[in-house]
């Protein structure tokens, strides 16, 4: 993966001090109105609570519950930061190019085909893969392999729901997930190093948890495109390249696929890829975070095993090896 060091982030990926006062303002709200949240979702939920600023222009609202499953107390990060600070390679390598570039991405229509080991193979149309089921807004901790992480509340449904209506055979052990690869409306850069289509992919159980998301929004509207519009996943105890976006295929099979990142660099880039501070990546400690958007005082914090999502994941792996199994 395209790594740099801090000394290395080039002074324009420095945010200026008047974003960093509105950013700091905006958190405050945020908690505030994530209390609130907590409160909607014991009531029955409603419509999205975190709300992104007015001053971006609005985009197709998502009609969102509250979830018991979000974090509660930890303030999400800038709605700026979540939508400017991206990896989505298919436009560029830099954490600025998906949002100066995604804009060419169509996202209607679009059709998610499914695949391999399936009573039948059968394709959704997006518009009704968002109505399958009734979508939640949940608040995740989300950690990058390369050191930096973010509060994010994501809108979708458990990806189990959808991985029902396909109808897997009893041999399907392994869920792959393919992003598109279009060089009409991607710029999909020889510079990545990505041998094209983006795909990730999850054994059964993964796939199953009930924290397995497939998301579709964020802070309570669609996804924007550099966010991986219309369809993503998220896999809140695992780094973020497990979470492919733009998906258009998503194939059931028996055994475990290959995936992007641990095919191009299989020593730095495990099929499992837990959050695991015991594990240091060949080039760097995973020990600690860097807080996107966090004051200067709080912007290194220690990172949790399994992204701090132990109590709910750490069955799925008992009698692992962690360390072996990266
Ligand atoms: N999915 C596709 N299709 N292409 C990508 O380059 N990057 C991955 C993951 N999913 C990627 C992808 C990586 S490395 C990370 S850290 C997350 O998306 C970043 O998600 P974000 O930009 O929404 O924070």
């Amino acid at each position: 993966m395209l790594i740099r060091t801090k000394a290395e982030i080039p002074s324009s990926e420095i945010t200026p001090r008047e974003t960093y006062m509105n950013r700091r303002a905006f958190m405050a709200r945020a908690a505030t109105a994530g209390v609130v949240a907590s409160v909607a979702a014991v009531a029955g939920g409603g419509i999205s609570r975190l709300m992104r600023p007015r001053d971006v222009e609005a985009a197709e609202k998502l009609n969102v519950v509250g979830s018991p499953l979000s974090l509660t107390g930890e303030a999400p990060t800038s709605f700026e930061d979540i939508t400017h600070y991206n990896n989505f390679y298919e436009f560029g390598v830099d954490k600025g190019d998906p949002a100066r570039y995604a804009g060419t991405l169509k996202t209607r229509p679009w059709a998610v085909q499914v695949e391999g080991l399936v009573k039948q193979k059968k394709t959704f149309d997006i518009d009704a893969l968002m109505k399958l089921k009734q979508m939640e807004e949940r608040v995740y901790r989300f950690r990058c392999v390369e050191g930096w992480s973010m509060v994010i509340p994501w809108a979708g449904y458990s990806l189990s729901e959808f991985i029902k209506a396909c109808d897997p055979l009893p041999g399907a052990n392994y869920v792959q997930f393919i992003s598109l690869a279009d060089s009409k409306t991607e710029k999909l850069p020889f510079d990545a190093g990505i041998s094209w289509p983006y795909s990730e992919g999850l054994r059964m159980d993964e796939a199953m948890h009930p924290l397995t998301l497939l998301t579709f929004g964020l802070y309570g509207e669609v996804l924007p495109n550099q966010d991986g519009a219309p369809v993503r996943l998220i896999v809140p105890w695992k780094y973020g390249f497990k979470s492919a976006k733009s998906i258009v295929k998503v194939k059931f099979v028996k055994s475990q696929p290959e995936t992007t990142w641990s095919v191009m660099s299989p020593g730095e880039y495990g099929f499992y890829s837990n959050v695991n501070p015991n594990r240091d990546h060949p080039r760097w400690s995973q020990k600690t975070e860097r807080v996107i958007g966090a004051p200067i005082y709080a912007q290194r914090k220690p990172t949790l095993m399994f992204n701090g999502y132990g109590d709910q994941v750490a069955s799925l792996y008992a009698g692992m090896d962690l360390k072996k199994n990266y």
